[in-house]
Formats: C-alpha cells, structure tokens, sequence
C-alpha cells in the first residue's frame, strides 16, 4: 500500500531505505530549497523557451535545456538548478546513504508551471495515476528513485494521489494485456535512429505499457483505491516512481532530482519491479 511516511533528517537510514522499497513515499516536512534573492525572478513560468514542460539540467554535460534565457540569466538558472542537484544529492545522502554507492544523478529539473491547467493526450497526462517509465530513456531495469522540493513562494501545497495498489498488485491487473517486446532488431534499430538511447529491453516494453495501460484505463483510474496527498511548500519527498502510482494534480514551482539506481543497490533486490515482473512473468526482462 503507498503511504506517507512523515521523517525527519537524522532518522534511522536503515528504516528510511526499507520504507522507500516498500513503496513509502518520505516526506521532509521542514527541507527547504534556499533560493538566492537574485534567483526570485527565475521563478517565473515565463522563462521557458516555450517546446518543454520543465527546465532540465543535465550534471553530465552541464546543459540547461527548456528556457528562452540568455546571458547573464541564462547562467544564473543554470546555477540555480545545478545547486538543486546537489541539495537532492545531500538529501538523498542523509536518507538512503547506501543508495549513493550505485546510484547515478541523471537530469534535475525546476518545474514553474502550473500542473493543473495543462493541455495534454492523456499518455502524457500526469493527473493520471501511473508508474514512470521513460520512452527515450531505457534504464534497462534500473529503479526511478526521485526526490522532489516544492518552493512555491506564495506557500501553496503541490497537491498528488497516490494509488494504494502495491507494484506486484497493479502488475498482475494489467498482465494480461501485456504484448512481448520489443524484438532485439527492432531494440537495436530504435538505438541505431536514435529514437531510443541505449537499448529498449523487454523491461522498459513492459513498463511503457503499465504507464500506458493505466493511464488509458478509466476504469481503474477512477475505481482504485487512492489518496489525496499535499505536499507543503518548503518540503521535500523522495520516492520510487516507477513503482508507486502517483498522480500530480495541481502545484506550481518544484525542484526534482532523479536517480537510477541498479537493483542490486536496493537492501532488498527482491522488490525491483524487473525482479517482481520476472517473478509474474517466469522469464528474464535483460
Ligand atoms: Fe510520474
């Protein structure tokens, strides 16, 4: 069952790091993101270039991708954001410290639009309850751990749902509509096009169809047992998002962070969904 699991910094890791595999999502109450006075004036959808829904930052490259800024502001966000990653970092750090032997830092992103008001297919609608997964982005059975900071400045809460359907539960529903895929010539193509980077495995298959199948399912979106959570300006959260079914309904002004992290980095390997969907599946997902 997703839940909410109030901590604090300084808490017992070891119970933090079960907790998050159990499919809790943490929520740091008091974990503010400080913004520098120069920075207020960032935080403003404005300064989107107008193709993305979030401003991302790359640690690998050092790239800003998603703003119309240039020159001197364009630097100032781009060191706003990078700043961000390693705030999540530290966060993520006194939480899990284990995670951080495996653990990579892929893109943070600053997210200044307002989520309840978008226009979107519902594939792309996250006021949908879903699991992530990453069409471009293969992780090839590596978990999504993401820590996320809300910092709006008028203090309003980022509003979600969480489904209580553990991973294992939503799975078996949906397993039986659930095609093979993708034909290692069809992976290799995808890659070799560079409509994939890196190689889509049977895993990523099945997860884009969980995100898929759930979100088009209105029935299950309507009819599974969920809850309504709000999460407070100046807090942070951490969660798995490719196993807690989440939704986010409303909020404006949110930093997030994501991790990809191998399973064999988790205290417990057994609850990855490559290990649980094997398990259902009774065959590799590699
Ligand atoms: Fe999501």
């Amino acid at each position: 069952m997703a839940q909410v699991l109030e901590a604090r910094i300084g808490d017992d890791p070891d119970r933090l790091t079960a907790a998050l595999e159990d499919g809790a999502l943490i929520l740091l109450r008091d974990t503010p993101f400080p913004l520098q006075p120069d920075e207020m004036s960032l935080i403003d959808p404005a300064i989107f270039s107008g193709e993305s829904k979030n401003v991302s930052y790359d640690p690998a490259t050092g790239r800003l991708n998603g703003v119309g800024l240039e020159g001197e502001a364009l630097d100032r966000c781009r060191a706003m954001v990078a700043r961000y990653a390693d705030f999540a970092r530290t966060l993520l750090q006194q939480v899990a410290p284990g995670y951080l032997r495996t653990a990579e830092q892929k893109r943070a992103s600053f997210r200044p639009g307002e989520v309840s008001v978008r226009a979107l297919s519902p594939r792309k609608d996250d006021r949908l309850l879903h699991v992530d997964a990453f069409p471009a982005n293969p992780n090839q059975g590596r978990r999504i751990l993401r820590v996320f900071t809300n910092v709006n400045p008028e203090g309003r809460a980022r509003h979600w749902r969480l489904g209580e359907q553990d991973f294992e539960a939503f799975a078996r529903d949906f397993l039986p509509r659930l095609k093979p895929g993708p034909a290692p010539l069809a992976a290799a193509a995808m890659q070799a096009l560079k409509i994939t980077k890196g190689r889509r495995t049977p895993y990523d298959a099945a997860m884009l169809q969980l995100h898929d199948l759930g979100k088009l399912d209105a029935g299950f979106q309507s009819t599974t047992p969920q809850s309504e959570v709000f999460l407070p300006a100046g807090a942070s959260w951490i969660v798995y998002t490719d196993s807690v079914l989440h939704a986010a309904m409303a909020g404006q002004h949110a930093f997030e962070q994501t991790f990809l992290l191998p399973p064999s980095g988790m205290a417990a390997p057994d609850k990855a969904p490559i290990r649980i969907l094997e398990r259902l599946l009774d065959r590799p997902l590699g």
